[in-house]
């Protein structure tokens, strides 16, 4: 079914009892249920069955269908101009903002030497978002940018001072403040109000950013299937929450647009794009830089200069995936722009700069160092296109599986979800704004299974592990609950800088971060040549949740 309506978005499985799309962090053992997250139902170790860690692959029938379609250049979109047209982002302010948030501080990299070994490539980084801003997710990065913008345009303040400086949290939420309360007590007119849907981490995100925003209130409409725990998690958080009777995501959305479209003192903060509603959801997805940002740093930091030859990144409606594209396939627009340019130099014998950096005119400027100069020392040391830039790699549910479906027939369709641990990317339609930027610059796509991202969980965090943490200090990293399975529940795990003693511990991921690590597991067995997944490789690893419980699957 095709679909650029209003069900845009999350399609949920209203078969029986759901987990949350995005759950908050892993409780302690002694209170979860023993049928969800015991150290009985999550072994240390994936079991020792009999079977491969990994089943026969499922049917790839889609798969090839989406190979041969991006072979038919008939129907494939002119990348080249996608990417180049695609707005820049400024991430120098959108980083400039979130450092004003409390508890700000850059997530870490993890390097994982025994995975990389294991898969067969050269590093393997994970971009750990299990601890942002206090959250469990990386959802914040887009919620706090859509906020800040939905209420200065609001208000109508501009995010630029006329000092060219930003407009500060601090004076948005006084301005949001003072408004609210001449609502309240002059105007007689309804106080500005935030709405939107969620399956946890996006509305508890918003909640938060609400409240730093002037105490504005929120309101969230949840499906019906949302555990009473998540329910809960989102009023401590401050969120007014209601429950759509047997609402599914989708019928929640309509919910909120009905009501956005009643009443004008509601700003409607959805994290997925439809015909429309296309500012917001590009805000969300700006809002994601700062993580891809800190990330190109971090490897850079790692690998001597290097760039990610390749990025992995999961796919619930898209958002995060086309800020992953958007960021990677804009930056090697700029390479070739810049190798153009080059060439032109070249060609008036006007060589500015040795390959050392050094200058060759006398004048003792080094060439510049940016993201652009890494991709092309990587290509000079790689022989064919793709190496040129970073690959991007989608990965998404299995039961979910709505972008490569979307990606075989060339046109954003509807797929029929069905029950995962992989809560969010239990999504059936990409949001609108992602799916043009994920057909033009995603190189692969892969679905895992449960299993799979159950193996990947148990994987990571029996894993060696080293962290690059950016603040000097050794990154002793919360989780709630302790490391899955261990005797003594410890809740604080160690995690040394990159310089020190390796296999200090794993890492604490939850499905939809781990299923990242599924997919390149399939990517190698399936697409190890075709990727250039090899000894040269620097792999990062988007991880987008940290540990939480979940009913674990069979095994
Ligand atoms: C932990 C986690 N990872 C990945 C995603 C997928 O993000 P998107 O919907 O932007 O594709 C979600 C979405 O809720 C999520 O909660």
């Amino acid at each position: 079914m095709a679909s650029d309506g209003p069900s845009a978005g999350r399609a949920a499985s209203s078969q029986g009892i759901m987990p949350p799309t995005e759950t908050p962090a892993m409780a302690p053992p002694s209170a979860l249920p023993s049928s969800t997250f015991a150290s009985s139902t999550v072994p240390s170790r994936p079991p020792a069955s009999s079977a491969p860690p990994f089943p026969s692959a499922p049917p790839v029938s889609l798969l090839a269908a989406h190979q041969h379609q991006h072979r038919a250049n008939s129907r494939k979109p002119d990348a080249t101009a996608i990417f180049r047209d695609y707005p820049p982002v400024d991430t120098a302010a959108i980083a400039a903002f979130h450092r004003q948030l409390p508890h700000y501080a850059a997530t870490p990299l993890r390097c994982l030497p025994s995975i990389a070994a294991e898969v067969g490539v050269g590093q393997v980084f994970l971009k750990d978002e299990s601890d942002r801003f206090g959250m469990p997710s990386f959802k914040i990065l887009g919620a706090s940018w859509a906020v800040y913008n939905a209420l200065a345009k609001a208000m109508g303040l501009d995010t630029i001072n006329p000092d060219g400086s930003m407009l500060s949290l601090e004076t948005l939420a006084a301005a949001v403040r003072t408004y609210n309360d001449r609502c309240l007590h002059e105007s007689g007119q309804r106080p500005l109000q935030i709405i939107s849907t969620t399956e946890g981490n996006w509305g508890r995100a918003l909640a938060r950013m609400a409240r730093y925003a002037g105490g504005v209130a929120c309101r969230l409409y949840v499906p019906s299937f949302m555990p009473q725990s998540t329910q809960e998690i989102l009023t401590r958080e401050g969120a007014d929450v209601r429950v759509v009777p047997g609402g599914n995501y989708d019928d929640c959305v309509a919910v909120v647009r009905a009501e956005a479209d009643r009443d004008s003192s509601v700003l409607l903060l959805l994290d997925v794009g439809f015909e429309g509603y296309e500012e917001v959801a590009q805000w969300v997805v700006d809002g994601y830089s700062t993580m891809l940002v800190e990330a190109d740093e971090q490897v850079r930091e790692a690998t001597d200069g290097r760039a990610a030859t390749h990025v992995v990144v999961p796919v619930g409606a898209g958002s995060i995936a086309q800020a992953v594209t958007a960021h990677y396939r804009k930056q090697a627009e700029e390479v070739i722009k810049g190798e153009k340019d080059d060439e032109e130099d070249m060609d008036d014998k006007d060589e500015k700069y040795s390959k050392s950096g050094e200058s060759v005119d006398g004048s003792n400027k080094k060439c510049p160092t940016s993201h652009a100069e890494a991709i092309w020392d990587g290509r000079e040391k790689l022989p064919n296109k793709l190496r040129r830039r970073t690959a991007v790699l989608a990965v998404e549910a299995d039961t979910a599986a709505c972008l490569r479906a979307s990606l075989a027939v060339g046109r954003r369709v509807t797929v029929a979800t069905a029950d995962t641990i992989m809560c969010g990317l239990n999504c059936g339609t990409l949001s609108q704004t992602a799916w043009p930027i994920l057909q033009a610059g995603v190189d692969y796509c892969v679905a895992v299974s449960d299993r799979q991202a159950h193996v990947a969980v148990q994987q990571l965090w029996n894993a060696d592990e080293r962290a690059i943490v950016d603040d000097g200090d050794v990154d002793t990293k919360p989780v709630e609950g302790g490391r899955p399975g261990s005797k003594n529940g410890s809740n604080r795990v160690k995690k040394p800088r990159v310089s020190e003693a390796a296999g200090a511990g794993g890492v604490a991921a939850g499905p939809c971060g781990a299923a990242t690590l599924a997919g390149l597991r399939k990517m190698c067995s399936e697409a190890r040549d075709l990727l250039k997944l090899d000894g040269d490789s620097v792999v990062v690893l988007f991880c987008t949740e940290g540990a939480r419980e979940y009913a674990v699957p069979f095994v």
